[in-house]
């Protein structure tokens, strides 16, 4: 396919280069169309070196090949990755003044944005009026990570992982993810409950959150309306949401599955990412507990309502619904045998598992997912997907589309 890799000038503009390697590797032509300050942070030469054609920046170069329209016209697809908050604003106003913005003026292509920049400038109300515009249009926009930014500072406006870049490029031009689940409603539970026991203590779990925001991220970008249900998720880590992600807080189990009730009957589809407290105090004091002596403590406990099953018993229509699993394996059985019993056993559409044997799961960045699925009232367990959390949820987010194609499909 012939690509056009416009890149601006950011500091992420060196992370191009491995756009381009990757690009190239799975055979795609690739132009690359740097801004002229894109130029002070990458040379020239790098960009026409990996991609093997030559680099010109000014509508005044090479006019004999009237490259402002060609290159533009002739392009199957166009990634710009950095985008920096100056050529997002230029694209959204139809400004053409380098060779850049002329192209994305022309093209008739699929074109696929990936923003980074400070979080201030992420966050300015003329940053996200511009993105809620382009979006509008069509263009396809990946939300920035979160993440250590240039200097000592973090929060939103990383550039995301190149291959997550290309990813989600690649499926905007087949129409495989980006506008594939528009019009649809995702209630999305992630993070981890707390059961309190006191004013100030709880039994909790390490979930962060970080793989239910990064399917909300992924599933807004599929153009869905998402309601993120968060339980006990740091602030830090939901700055930067897009605005229109519905974020409905919740601490314990028994809100968690009072929230993901309410929200229900008006869902597409619900996928429970939380990681969900088994059990909970029998009675949670409301003053705080003293030290009893050297007896010990003892807690009785008693289990909590298995949310994921309730959603599949009172389920709606053809809704969909997608559990996770994180399991272990022992001598007897494997985890996967232990993901694919409990898929049986719970009822859902899609079953994201995870083997956290080796401790990957919580906290990390990076993981690795198979994704089990009902086709035809046979079960099928696909692929294993390894990379960040943005990376997997896309591929999770994918299967979801094609689960609604099938149903739709075949009902
Ligand atoms: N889940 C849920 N309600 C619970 C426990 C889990 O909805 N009380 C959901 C989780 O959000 C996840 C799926 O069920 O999507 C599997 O979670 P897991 O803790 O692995 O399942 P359990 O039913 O607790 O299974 P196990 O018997 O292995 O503890």
């Amino acid at each position: 396919m012939r690509i056009v890799l416009g890149v601006a000038g950011g500091i992420a503009a060196y992370k191009a280069a491995h756009i381009i390697r990757r690009l190239r590797e799975l055979d795609h032509s690739v132009k690359v169309v740097p801004t002229a300050h894109a130029l002070d942070f990458v040379g020239a030469p790098t960009f026409e070196a990996l991609s093997g054609q030559s680099v010109t920046t000014d509508v005044f170069d090479e006019v004999e090949s009237v490259n402002h329209v060609r290159i533009g016209q002739e392009a199957e697809l166009v990634i710009i990755a950095p985008a920096t908050a100056n050529i997002l604003a230029k694209i959204t106003a139809g400004i053409a003044d380098d060779l850049l913005t002329a192209t994305v003026l022309t093209t008739t292509a699929e074109v696929v944005v990936a923003p980074a920049m400070h979080t201030e400038m992420w966050l300015n109300p003329a940053t996200q009026s511009n993105i809620a515009t382009l979006r509008s249009r069509g263009v396809h926009v990946l939300d920035p990570a979160v993440g250590r930014l240039t200097g000592p500072d973090s929060g939103p406006g990383r550039l995301p992982e190149p291959e997550d870049i290309i990813d989600f490029a690649l499926s905007a031009k087949d129409g495989s993810t980006p506008g594939g689940l528009s019009g649809r409603r995702i209630v999305i539970s992630a993070g981890g409950t707390r059961e309190a026991l006191d004013p100030v203590r709880f039994l909790g779990n390490r979930s962060s959150g970080k793989q239910g925001i990064a399917l909300a991220k992924a599933a807004h970008a599929a153009g869905a309306d998402v309601e993120l249900v968060a339980a006990n998720i740091d602030s830090g880590l939901l700055t930067g949401l897009p605005e229109n992600i519905a974020i409905t807080p919740v601490e314990s189990t028994l809100e968690l599955q009072a929230a993901m009730r309410t929200a229900q009957p008006n869902a597409d589809a619900l996928i429970m990412a939380a990681a969900v407290a088994d059990y909970r105090p029998v009675e949670a004091t409301d003053s705080k507990m003293k030290k009893t002596g050297d007896e010990g403590l003892t807690l009785r406990l008693t289990q909590n309502p298995d949310i994921l099953r309730g959603l599949v018993d009172e389920r709606v229509g053809t809704q969909l619904i997608v559990g996770f699993a994180a399991e272990t394996g022992d001598r007897a059985t494997s985890a996967l045998d232990y993901a694919t019993a409990k898929f049986d056993r719970k009822g859902v559409d899609l079953l994201v598992f995870n083997d956290v044997s080796d401790d990957r799961a919580f906290g990390h960045d990076d993981t690795a997912v198979q994704i089990i699925a009902s086709v035809d009232g046979q079960t099928k367990v696909g692929e294993e997907f390894h990379g960040t959390k943005d990376h997997v949820s896309q591929k999770v987010i994918a299967a979801l589309t094609d689960q609604f194609a099938h149903v739709e499909s075949t009902t």
